[in-house]
């Protein structure tokens, strides 16, 4: 007697059809599982006998060989519990077995045959449609993440029992998505009007988003660097359809999507903590689970307090920064997650926090040395802007004038981040934060004018060749905000700008 499921497996972001055969024969009682199953998918057979037992099924008492084909691939995870019920229950006709064709099955089971919700239900879905299987039975609590994908005739169940009898009888329809789910508007609590004054740094903040330049803020205590960083998502362009996909595929694979939420629109903002683990920050586990990079992918990752963090956890992310996906490698194989995301970091200018600012700092020459030292590195070369944030007056705080609210500097954002999408449209870059040297060669030309300043500063400051790559990048998108074909002079000295902690020893 014999039974055949299809499901699927994850490998990072990755997935493959996996089909589930069953066999039983006579012989004394056993029950195995064979095709690269890890110990979690082993684990399988005692949920699955007692769901089926408790779901007043018939389980055989006979030789069950199950095979995960095909076999030299790995499978972990507790989603294989469902379709190994049903290809067994399918093998002792207890289900019909031409009723489970063109279908894809996932779920966890628990004792009693409840099904539960398990990690990865998107990108399994969105990987069987790819490949033609249209059809999934999927737990109650997966079924929004499954509904956005398009195509997908999904069929969702709360119990084997209910899983067996729609097999049976095949008296439903496929489970409807809300449109408002589907496309849900986007709004951010938060707002850039909410933060007063700031005005420079705002600006650089804009001039960041608007060319995906990362950025760090030097400044006091209670300043508002913080609450700056929480309200950049609100200014990046709005995600498209495929970004949020990719978004969600990966919450997905975390388990971190509540069934209420199925498509994420809104830009991730990832804040981990300065005593996170490299494997928290950038991914990995005995599962090699999605770290906060990629969390943070298509958004923002916030590192506050950066000099708090450990410098070989820094050191970590100096890979993904280039690469913008990142490969982990274990033992037990290697997974590969994309990390494209905005590098934001803020911290104070020295271990009082005051200098620069306009109240007095009681630090010694040597305590701000050491303390910068530490951001000295490699990193510090992925950083294109730096800005400071200055304790407000009086009259700031109590300024009545609202500032700009997020969507008037996102319609900007968005104006330059087009000229970039079609300036590079025969790239394979987006914005300008990414271009080599020799797209800078093809697209930072300089007037005579601007081409002396820079000359000038070049000899002056004692830039470094990656320094100078650096400024003509951010001239571009200061001229783009400005909608400029041109790189003018204004462009260059305001790029030269950010520079200014860098070059004037404050670093
Ligand atoms: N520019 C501002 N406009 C309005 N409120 C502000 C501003 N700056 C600070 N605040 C208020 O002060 C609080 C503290 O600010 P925030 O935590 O962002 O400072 P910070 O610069 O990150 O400080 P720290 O260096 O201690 O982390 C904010 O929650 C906000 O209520
Ligand atoms: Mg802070
Ligand atoms: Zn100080």
């Amino acid at each position: 007697m014999t039974g055949k499921v299809l499901t699927a497996t994850l490998n990072g972001i990755c997935c493959e059809l996996v089909s589930v055969e069953v066999d039983i024969s006579s012989g004394l009682p056993s029950f195995n599982i064979v095709g690269l199953a890890d110990t979690s998918v082993k684990e399988s057979k005692e949920r699955v006998k007692s769901a089926i037992i408790n779901s007043n099924f018939e389980f055989p008492i006979n030789k069950i060989t199950v095979n995960l084909s095909p076999a030299d691939i790995k499978k972990e995870g507790s989603l294989f519990d469902l379709p190994i019920a049903l290809a067994i229950l399918s093998a002792t006709s207890q289900i019909n077995h031409k009723s489970l064709k063109n279908f894809v099955a996932i779920g966890e089971l628990s004792l009693f045959g409840n099904l539960n919700k398990i990690r990865g239900a998107l990108p399994i879905t969105l990987n069987a449609v790819k490949n033609n299987i249209p059809n999934f039975i999927v737990p109650s609590s997966n079924c929004n993440e499954c509904a956005i994908v398009k195509k997908a005739k999904v069929f969702p169940f709360s119990t084997l029992k209910q899983v067996v009898h729609f097999l049976n009888f095949k008296d439903l329809l496929p489970y409807k998505i809300n449109k408002e789910d589907l496309n849900p508007s986007i709004k951010y609590e938060k707002d850039f009007s909410e933060i007063s004054g700031q005005e420079s740094c705002k600006r650089a903040i804009e001039v960041s988003s608007a060319g995906g330049h990362n950025l760090i803020m030097f400044g006091p205590p209670g300043c508002g660097k913080t609450m700056i960083a929480e309200r950049i998502p609100t200014i990046l362009p709005d995600l498209t359809y495929e970004e949020s996909l990719e978004v969600t595929e990966i919450y997905s694979i975390c388990g971190k999507l509540n069934n209420k939420i199925s498509l994420i629109n809104k830009r991730p903002f990832r804040s981990p903590h300065n005593t996170s683990s490299q494997i928290s920050l950038i991914g990995g586990g005995s599962k090699i689970l999605p770290g906060e990079i990629s969390l943070a992918h298509n958004g923002v990752l916030f590192l506050d307090e950066i000099l708090e963090f450990k410098r070989k956890v820094l050191e970590t992310l100096r890979l993904p920064l280039e690469d913008k996906c990142i490969k982990i490698s274990r033992y037990n194989g290697s997974s590969t997650y994309p990390c494209n995301f905005m590098l934001v970091a803020a911290l104070n200018p020295c271990p009082c926090g005051f200098y620069g600012s306009d109240k007095p700092c009681s630090c010694t020459a040597y305590e701000r040395k050491r303390y910068i030292k530490k951001l000295s590195g490699p990193l510090l070369d992925r950083i294109d802007i730096f800005t400071f944030v200055n304790s407000l007056s009086y009259d700031e705080i109590n300024s009545f004038n609202s500032s700009e609210s997020s969507s008037t500097i996102r319609d900007r954002v968005s104006r330059s981040r087009l000229i970039q999408n079609k300036r590079f449209k025969d790239e394979k870059i987006h914005t300008n934060s990414q271009m080599n040297r020799n797209h800078i060669k093809k697209y930072c030309a300089l007037n005579l004018k601007a081409s002396n300043l820079m000359e000038k500063a070049y000899n002056s400051l004692n830039l470094s060749a990656r320094a100078y790559g650096r400024i003509l990048k951010v001239a571009r998108t200061i001229a783009d905000l400005r909608g400029s074909n041109k790189i003018e002079e204004q462009d260059l000295i305001e790029s030269l700008q950010y520079r200014k902690f860098i070059n004037s020893k404050i670093i």
